[in-house]
């Protein structure tokens, strides 16, 4: 492992109010340091994430094998100084250190902020952006002078140091610091300045939430796909459509279990995510397969979503047959489905039409299926 990140999640959030600690509040639909670990999850070339949490905090997070848990200090020092010494055993050469507050940070900027660092650019590398604002100050609710700006910076983290040096600097630092950049210049270290981003806030105040709500909602990742699966009649006593098991004087013929409507719902999910089909995952000249219940192609396709860090948001099936009925049998589909797939039955659709006797549906040779789903990012 050569780069490392330490996400500093250990303070109250005192200035942000609300029930529990800002980093545990629920932004987009979930909790603030979720956003911030994902986003280091998908920056590439990070070996190992150490989140550092209130002792008080640990039972909220459950423990991933990607992240080592550290109890942080009474300052944000502390925090990072307890996160670097649980990092002595990996030894790697660079390390990101980074606010837990900061959820919106983006993987391409992690990645870019470490490679300064790595590719032996810089010793330290650290974002910032120029000050624009006219700067005063101010007395007594009065503007009390004006402030040069010229040279002025607003920093950011993650903050991306080499391992040993910012270690070292740390064991020697006394007191808190505003941010590890401080503890780095205090030891002697050069720190080049990156570019920020301004979409990379930090919440501190209750106001930050609906800001950081905006930006996240502005980079969500919208996928939808389509699919679309026939399977022809042939003999048997029943078959298998979305999950249930329907009594039918014929069966439907096919390598797995054949069951055209869970095909076209997985082929869908595949097709959002660009990741081919059915066949591409599960060969049918792969004799593992034969008579496979679908449920596993299914349940496959959505562990891809998962792991691709995309959430399924709504699904619809089209089931398009003249026999069996599919209406009495549509809401025991929607709910093999959810029991499947993990999504809220609300979110779920099965229906069905005839082709009005037209065409191979029509003459009852075979039953066709389409699927729709849209997936999105978390
Ligand atoms: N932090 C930490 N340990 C501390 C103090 C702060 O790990 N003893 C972390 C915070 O969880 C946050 C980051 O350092 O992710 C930046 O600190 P700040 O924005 O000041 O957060 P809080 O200290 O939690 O907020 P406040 O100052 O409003 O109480
Ligand atoms: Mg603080």
């Amino acid at each position: 492992m050569t780069t490392a990140a330490i996400i500093v999640a250990a303070g109250r959030g005192t200035r942000a109010g609300g029930d529990l600690p800002k980093q545990w509040q629920m932004l987009a639909g979930r909790r603030v340091v979720d956003h911030t670990l994902d986003a280091f999850r998908a920056a590439p070339g990070i070996g190992r994430i150490v989140l550092v949490l209130h002792p008080e905090d640990i039972a909220r997070f459950a423990p991933a094998d990607d992240v080592t848990v550290v109890i942080g200090g009474d300052t944000r020092a502390q925090s990072v100084r307890n996160g670097l010494e649980a990092l002595t055993a990996h030894d790697p050469a660079t390390v990101l250190i980074h606010d837990a507050a900061r959820p919106c940070v983006k993987p391409a900027h992690i990645a870019r902020i470490a490679s300064a660092v790595s590719d032996g650019t810089a010793r330290a590398a650290a974002p910032a952006l120029a000050v624009t604002d006219a700067l005063w100050q101010g007395q007594d609710g009065c503007v009390a002078g004006t402030q040069d700006r010229t040279g002025l910076y607003r920093a950011q983290t993650p903050q991306a140091f080499s391992f040993r040096d910012i270690l070292l600097a740390h064991r020697a630092h006394q007191g808190d610091a505003a941010d590890d950049v401080e503890v780095a210049r205090a030891a002697g270290i050069d720190v080049m300045i990156v570019g920020g981003d301004e979409d990379n806030l930090k919440i501190t105040g209750p106001e930050d939430f609906a800001r950081a709500e905006n930006i996240k909602r502005d980079q969500m990742d919208i996928r939808t796909g389509s699919g679309y699966d026939v399977h022809r009649f042939g003999s048997g006593d029943h078959i298998m459509l979305c999950g249930v098991k329907i009594p039918h004087e014929r069966g439907l013929q096919g390598h797995s279990d054949a069951d055209v409507g869970m095909h076209a719902l997985t082929d869908a999910i595949y097709g959002a995510l660009a990741e081919g089909d059915i066949g591409r995952h599960f060969p049918p000249s792969d004799p593992q397969w034969k008579g496979a219940e679908s449920h596993i192609f299914l349940s496959h396709a959505v562990r891809l979503a998962g792991d691709n860090r995309f959430e399924i948001n709504n699904m619809d099936v089209t089931l398009i047959c003249e026999q069996p009925k599919i209406g009495p049998h549509a809401d025991s589909m929607r709910r093999a489905l959810s029991a499947i797939t993990g999504v809220a039955l609300e979110r779920i659709s099965v229906k069905a039409t005839t082709s009005e006797r037209l065409g191979f549906t029509g003459r009852g040779e075979g039953i066709a299926a389409q699927a729709v789903v849209t997936l999105v990012s978390r």
